[in-house]
């Protein structure tokens, strides 16, 4: 038999060489990495079937001789001395709607608030309303659209949630896209760049208009009907605990019906007001809890005790002007921080992580190793991925950023620009 010119201890069908700084963000030790992130300089990867089977020095000299003609079948990817990292894990996104919300954002800016758009029936209604008037057609497309720009910047899984239809068909309408999203991205276009798509039902966002004067039915209709013929569409079941959309004991009627169903589950809590939201997760043992602005120390206490991740959503506090979260509150007391982008027309308008993780540090007292975790590994906790995404690790899904930095440090400092290369999805 010939040889293997790369002498690689492990079969594999591609060999990323030449990474300058790969931060791998392990959860073991690995050999010749060093800090908190697990940095390994001069590193190499290699993967099989979509699989990372090898990790190591690109000089350990597995790789001698014609490394340029690879045998057979092996693809060799340069990566010309960058820094690598996992892509980015984008875990709370509302990526299905039509339409803006410019308007509000403008009048927000001469001080409405947006509870009081909210009860206005403009802010998330407004959404709605384009939503529904809108085709299916037109409806992927913004959606395929976003979803590029989230890819460019860096994202590898996102998570979607549905929540601007409100009612039956339109929801469904809307978790078909967001699945058909997946199948997209795995044609032949993006086979090695896709983007990985987790589908969240959100019919409990708020009241839909037509049911203001009656919401027991609402809630009625998305428990008995949606619930059900959504099985197997979302993943996760999302509700929106707040003055203005779901009460705490609504909520919990919906999120224990879809847990008897098999939805693992979501809550925005606690965001305007101290909700409950953030107690109902740690109850129901929901996979996280997301906002937390006004959660009291017993709710993260309980959080923590429960294993819910505890998601920070900083474009919203940047884009409604509202105080920062607290990131050192929740880390200090050994919560898992996930950042995500809560990329909405209303509260968070912008699709890219580098911004989330600039605001982490800047602004929410993180180090760039924690804001680092809280977009890779704990934002995959957050989707109950932790197993198979969100580090660089021998066994996990090869799903790597390529950054046109060389050192991981200008991450965070160097802002206001895209610092990413491309992904790479194998
Ligand atoms: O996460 N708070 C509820 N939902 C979104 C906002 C949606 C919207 O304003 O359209 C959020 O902030
Ligand atoms: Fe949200």
């Amino acid at each position: 038999m010939m040889p293997d010119p790369l002498q690689l201890p492990v079969k594999a069908s591609t060999v990323i060489r030449n990474i300058g700084q790969l931060v791998t963000i392990a959860q073991q030790p690995v050999t010749g990495a060093s800090g908190p992130l697990q940095v390994i300089a001069d590193a190499a990867i290699a993967v099989h079937e979509g699989v990372i089977v090898w990790i190591g020095h690109d000089s350990e000299h597995l790789f001698q001789q014609d490394s340029d003609t690879p045998a057979d079948g092996i693809t060799i990817v340069d990566a010309q001395g960058v820094v690598v990292t996992p892509g980015l894990v984008d875990s709370h996104t509302h990526l299905v709607f039509a339409g803006d919300r410019a308007e509000e954002f403008h009048l927000r800016r001469a001080g409405v608030s947006y509870g009081e758009l909210l009860l206005q029936g403009r802010g998330i209604l407004s959404t709605v309303n384009a939503t529904r008037s809108a085709d299916a057609e037109t409806l992927a497309e913004l959606a395929i659209a976003r979803l590029n720009t989230m890819r460019h910047y860096g994202t590898t899984t996102v998570e979607v949630k549905t929540g601007y239809g409100l009612d039956k068909i339109t929801e469904e309408t809307c978790l078909r896209i967001i699945n058909d999203l997946n199948a997209f991205e795995a044609s032949p276009t993006y086979q090695h760049s896709r983007v990985r798509v987790v589908p969240t039902f959100l019919g409990a966002h708020v009241i839909p208009p037509e049911y203001r004067a009656r919401r027991e039915a609402y809630v009625d209709l998305v428990v008995e009907e949606m619930l059900p013929s959504f099985v197997g569409l979302a993943r996760f079941c999302d509700v929106f605990c707040e003055r203005e959309a779901f009460s705490l004991e609504e909520c919990r009627r919906i999120l224990t019906r879809a847990k008897e169903l098999g939805y693992a589950l979501k809550i925005h809590a606690d965001q305007l007001s101290p909700s409950g939201g953030a107690r109902l997760a740690a109850e129901l043992s929901a996979t996280s809890a997301d906002h937390l602005d006004f959660a009291s120390d017993a709710d993260l206490e309980a959080m923590r005790e429960a294993g819910v991740v505890a998601t920070l959503l900083p474009g919203c506090s940047y884009t409604l002007r509202s105080p920062y979260p607290p990131a050192r509150r929740f880390i200090d007391r050994g919560l898992h921080v996930a950042l995500a982008t809560d990329f909405n027309p209303g509260t968070s308008y912008c699709e890219n992580m580098q911004m989330m993780l600039g605001l982490a540090m800047s602004s929410m007292g993180m180090s760039l190793e924690e804001a680092l975790q809280a977009a890779t590994i704990n934002g995959a906790r957050a989707l109950a991925l932790q197993d198979s995404i969100g580090s660089i690790e021998v066994g996990k899904r090869c799903e790597l950023a390529f950054w046109s930095i060389r050192d991981y440090h200008e991450i965070g400092y160097h802002f206001g620009i895209n610092l990413i290369q491309s992904v790479l999805v194998s």
